[in-house]
């Protein structure tokens, strides 16, 4: 989604500010722009399309001088993607420059007021208000305007603001849309996403909703809606710039696909003492444990599938039931919910719209929230009761994979963890279990040692026109990832189905067209899907089967095997779901298409 850049300091700040972009590129976008103060005016650039176009038209920032400036990659939400609808949005009077990440849900009044009052419209966007709200405000102070400004605001936003008449300065301010100050010597920036900071300053500073800061290159202040000044802390920033970067990987999504075996060890590990799993971060009480009565998973897209197959080891290890509900969904369902539900939120981002909403509604009902996220100092990290982070470092393809992955054995220790204190977990099952998960970063590196051949089988299968990916129970779920792994960067049709479900309907669309993707690493289901892929088989369509070698009878009924190690069932998603991550890889590879930044997607959706 948007991203948001800024920069003041001596040097020009026109390639400092496209070179932010460049870095948040990842979290998709449609069109860029950058505003420069040189001298006494502010010299403004803006396309439609890639960063490379805005660089292009500006001479890589030369044609726009100037040493103070703000930058934005926009995802369209109100208006199309235009020149025009870009931002950086410009007052009618060419004093102030405005970059916003986020919503303003008053908009429409705002901006008939605005109209009545002779501000001239050029965009249809939101953010467009802000700007002249600016100029109306403003009488010599620009704190006081940006203050004023944002007390007319209803909605989320981080905002950017450079003032003719302050042309060493920016002004930023945050209502529900993350900002982070980077603190530099001699020179201070800021931006949306520590990515586009770490290139210039490991030391940052993490706004909280409701305060503002003027930065020039020698300071910055903080201050709240009053304009008291806030005494805010100097975080360190520790994911490497290496990390943010492609390793040498043709795609970032290669690359965090092969990382997985290191996530998933950051995520786990830290947390093991011996034979102890000890989720201290989330400072829980034996009495918060016991009181939970049902537990709903509730997240979007990966983030919910995640859930999908988290759920079963909660289900069967603490004998409660486990609802999973898409975010979208249960924020408007009025969810019998109360303080005897946990609710589980996860999300990579942190900042997922209808996540966040989800959340506040569960616990306007009375529910305590864990969240498992990613991001550190996320939105969602801020507002529910417990925080669990992945630490998978930064995801920036906006496909999940590494995300997926340490979600999932997050809610494989939550559950063991919980068996475990609430006694209900005997010490064989859970030292065995406790043993299962400690080696999914070995099994993980194993499942992508022992797949070279999938880059071939993507080759054969790339044409097909769909694939159905079938499977029961923990299978079930990992399918229902695999295919939207697939249809996301490859833009394949794809559907999961439970096996036992074909038969109801969709068997009626299976011909020598389709490729059926069957999973089979449920021991105690195995014979059953092998009974569906003989259906699917029967009309014609080929079938990639994925299991475990132990399992001779699957190679005389499927075409092609892809091979897992064996893993108890309920712990076994972290693992099946890596061939058809890779699967999806060479595909959409094979089909030429953008893998990192597939159309249409965003990474980090903070719009419902
Ligand atoms: C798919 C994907 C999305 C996200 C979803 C939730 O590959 O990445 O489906 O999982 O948008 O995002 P987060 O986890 O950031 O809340």
């Amino acid at each position: 989604m948007c991203g948001i850049v800024g920069f003041t300091g001596s040097q020009e700040a026109a390639p400092i500010l496209l070179d932010g972009l460049k870095k948040l590129e990842y979290r998709g976008y449609d069109s860029a722009g950058i505003a420069v103060v040189d001298g006494a005016q502010i010299n403004l650039s803006k396309v439609t399309g890639r960063i490379a176009g805005l660089c292009e038209k500006t001479q890589d920032g030369r044609a726009v001088p100037g040493v103070t400036g703000i930058g934005h990659t926009r995802w369209a939400t109100h208006g199309a993607p235009s020149d025009t609808n870009a931002h950086p949005h410009l007052s009618n009077d060419g004093r102030f420059a405005v970059v916003h990440n986020g919503i303003i849900e008053n908009y429409m009044s705002l901006r008939e007021e605005l109209t009545a009052r002779g501000y001239r419209f050029e965009s249809q966007t939101d953010t467009e208000v802000i700007v002249h709200l600016l100029e109306m405000y403003y009488a010599g102070d620009v704190r006081k305007a940006v203050i004023r400004t944002s007390a007319r605001l209803r909605g989320s936003y981080a905002l950017g603001v450079v003032c003719a008449d302050a042309p060493d300065r920016l002004y930023v301010a945050r209502e529900a849309s993350p900002l982070i100050v980077g603190v530099g010597v001699g020179e201070n920036f800021f931006a949306s996403d520590v990515t586009a900071l770490v290139a210039h300053t490991r030391s940052a500073i993490y706004l909280d909703d409701g305060e503002f800061a003027e930065i020039s290159p020698e300071e910055i202040c903080v201050f709240d809606v009053a304009g008291r000044p806030v005494q805010k802390k100097i975080s360190r920033i520790t994911w490497d710039i290496q990390a943010a970067e492609k390793s040498g990987y043709e795609h970032f999504m290669l690359k965090e696909i092969m990382e997985q075996p290191r996530a998933v060890k950051a995520t786990i590990e830290p947390r093991i003492h011996g034979r102890e799993i000890r989720l201290d971060d989330a400072d829980w009480t034996a009495e918060d444990l016991k009181k939970i009565r049902s537990v709903v998973i509730t997240a979007c897209g990966s983030a919910y599938y995640a859930g999908c197959a988290g759920r079963y080891a909660i289900e069967q290890l603490l004998r409660i039931p486990v609802h999973v509900e898409l975010a979208s969904e249960l924020r408007y369902a009025d969810p019998i919910i109360d303080d005897a539900t946990l609710v589980i939120v996860l999300s990579q981002s942190g900042e997922t719209a209808d996540t966040i909403a989800a959340l506040r509604e569960c616990q306007r009902r009375g529910a305590k929230a864990l969240a498992i996220v990613n991001v550190v100092g996320s939105t969602i990290a801020k507002i529910a009761d417990w925080v669990l982070y992945t630490w998978a470092g930064p995801e920036i393809a906006v496909a999940t994979t590494k995300g997926y992955t340490t979600q999932v054995c997050l809610l494989y220790l939550f559950a063991l963890y919980a068996a475990k204190r609430l006694g209900r977990i005997d010490d064989k099952q859970y030292n065995s279990l406790l043993d299962t998960v400690l080696s999914l970063p070995k099994l993980i590196q194993k499942t992508l040692d022992m797949n070279p051949g999938i880059p071939k089988l993507a080759a054969q299968y790339h044409s097909h026109e769909a694939v159905f990916f079938i499977g029961r129970n923990t299978d079930c779920a990992v399918c229902l990832e695999g295919a939207l792994k697939l249809k996301e960067i490859s833009y394949l049709h794809a559907e999961a189905y439970a096996a036992g479900e074909l038969k109801h309907g969709t068997i009626a669309l299976i011909d020598e067209h389709r490729l059926v993707v069957a999973l089979c690493c449920n021991e105690k289901l195995m014979e059953k899907t092998m009974s569906n892929i003989l259906e699917v088989k029967a009309r014609g369509a080929e079938v990639l089967a994925v299991t475990f070698r132990e399992n001779s009878k699957i190679v005389s009924l499927a075409d092609e095997m892809v091979y897992v190690p064996k893993v108890p069932a309920i712990l076994s998603a972290a693992v099946e779901i890596i061939p058809l991550q890779l699967f999806a890889y060479y595909v959409a590879k094979e089909n030429g298409c953008d893998i990192d930044k597939p159309k249409n997607l965003a990474k980090s959706v903070t719009v419902e």
